[in-house]
Formats: structure tokens, sequence, C-alpha cells
């Protein structure tokens, strides 16, 4: 393949794309047509993985059954996540909207095949957990090309793993990376929805220590 060179009108696209990414909880509930979809979970067999591993499984929860067990474990973990804050923390947490999994057309399960042998463990000899990243870093992909697209991704791991695993029937090695709900968002912006609400800021520089 020919050197491909990027032009600045890309770069401020693809900047701008950066910047606009967002974790999603507020959807319209429109359905997204299966083509966009294919196109954007494509993305995911351009993601790197050690040792070429591609080590992620990915889950199309559909069924109501399927979707109601996903709500409730969500549902239960984040009522114990708000037992672990008291005062005025608790109270902001507990306005907190944490996910969109009653909205959203599309949902998936991430999981982490850790038992996989493809790549013949090559990379992941001394940091086996390098498999679990590999996922992490095909999700970033996919939630990059859903925004070109004009679809939102809600990251929503406030979840019992072990239960959703269970619920889920799937092979005993795989771990859940996360719950990952897919729409066209409510709003656009630029600033993320834990900053508009008071609860964490995002830093404005990037510490980088020189040894
Ligand atoms: C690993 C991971 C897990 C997350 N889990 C949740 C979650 O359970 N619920 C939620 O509302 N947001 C979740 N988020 C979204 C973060 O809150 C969000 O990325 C952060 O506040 C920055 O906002 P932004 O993604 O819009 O830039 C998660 C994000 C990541 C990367």
């Amino acid at each position: 393949m020919r050197d491909q060179a990027f032009t600045d009108d890309f770069r401020a696209q693809f900047d701008l794309l950066l910047r606009l990414r967002r974790d999603v909880r507020r959807f319209r509930k429109d359905a997204i047509d299966e083509a966009v979809l294919t196109r954007c979970l494509d993305a995911f067999q351009l993601a790197p993985s050690v040792g070429l591993s591609e080590p992620w499984r990915v889950i199309r929860v559909e069924s109501e059954v399927a979707r109601d067990a996903a709500l409730k474990n969500f549902q239960t973990a984040n009522e114990q996540a708000l037992q672990g804050y008291s005062g005025e923390k608790a109270h902001l947490y507990s306005q907190l909207k944490l996910s969109g999994m009653q909205d959203a057309p599309v949902q998936l399960a991430v999981f982490c095949d850790d038992a996989t042998d493809k790549g013949q463990g090559l990379g992941a000899g001394t940091m086996p957990e390098m498999r679990r990243y590999s996922v992490v870093s095909a999700i970033t992909l996919f939630w990059l090309t859903l925004r070109t697209e004009g679809l939102g991704l809600g990251w929503v791991s406030i979840l019992d793993p072990e239960q959703m695993a269970h619920d889920l029937n799937v092979p005993e090695n795989w771990r859940l990376i996360g719950y990952f709900c897919v729409g066209w968002p409510e709003v656009q912006s630029d600033t993320p929805e834990l900053q508009q609400a008071g609860w964490e800021y995002r830093e404005d520089k990037l510490p980088i220590e020189v040894r």
C-alpha cells in the first residue's frame, strides 16, 4: 500500500472527533441501521492486540430476558455503590445517570477470552492482563468509529461481572470488560457529563514525569 499522507484538514477533523467523543447515557430510541452498525463493529478487526490474539468476544444483548437481567445487575451494583458515599457526595451520586440501558437500541456485552490460543501466548506471558487491555483498545476504536457516524457509546462498568457472565451463559474463561449502550445521543457536547454534573474535572495538562 502507498504511504498515505493525512491532510491538515483531516487532522483538524480528527481532533474534533476526539473532543466530541463523549460517554453517552442519554439516547433517542430510534433504531440503528444494521449496515451502519456493522461498519462500526468492523473497527474491532482493525484493532491492536497482544500477539495478534484478538481476544475480544462480543455478545449482542437483544432478548427481553437478557436485557432485564443486565439492567437488574446494574441497578443492584449502583445501589451498592451509592452506599459507599455519604453526605453531599452521596446526594450528588444519586443524581447521576450512569447508564442508558433503558433506552439504548443496541446493547453489547464485551468479554475477553483469557484462554484463547490465538497469538500462542506471545506478549502475554509475564502480563496476561495484556489480553484484556487489547479488548479495551479495540473498544476505543469502536467508540471513535461510532462517533464518526453520529452515534454514541456509553460504557457501563457498575456491574457484577460474574453475574453477567452467568446470565449470558458465556464460557468459563471469558471475563467481562464492559457493557456498552449504543445509540443516537440526545445531545452533543465537548464536556464530559460527570464534569457538567460537578462530580469530577478533566485535567488540562498531561502530568508527564521525566527520569
Ligand atoms: C473503563 C470505563 C468504565 C466506565 N464506566 C462507566 C459507568 O459504569 N457508567 C458511566 O456512566 N460511565 C462510565 N464510564 C464513562 C466515564 O465516566 C467517562 O469516560 C468520563 O467521565 C469522561 O467522560 P467522556 O468519556 O465523555 O470524555 C466509563 C469509562 C471507562 C473508560
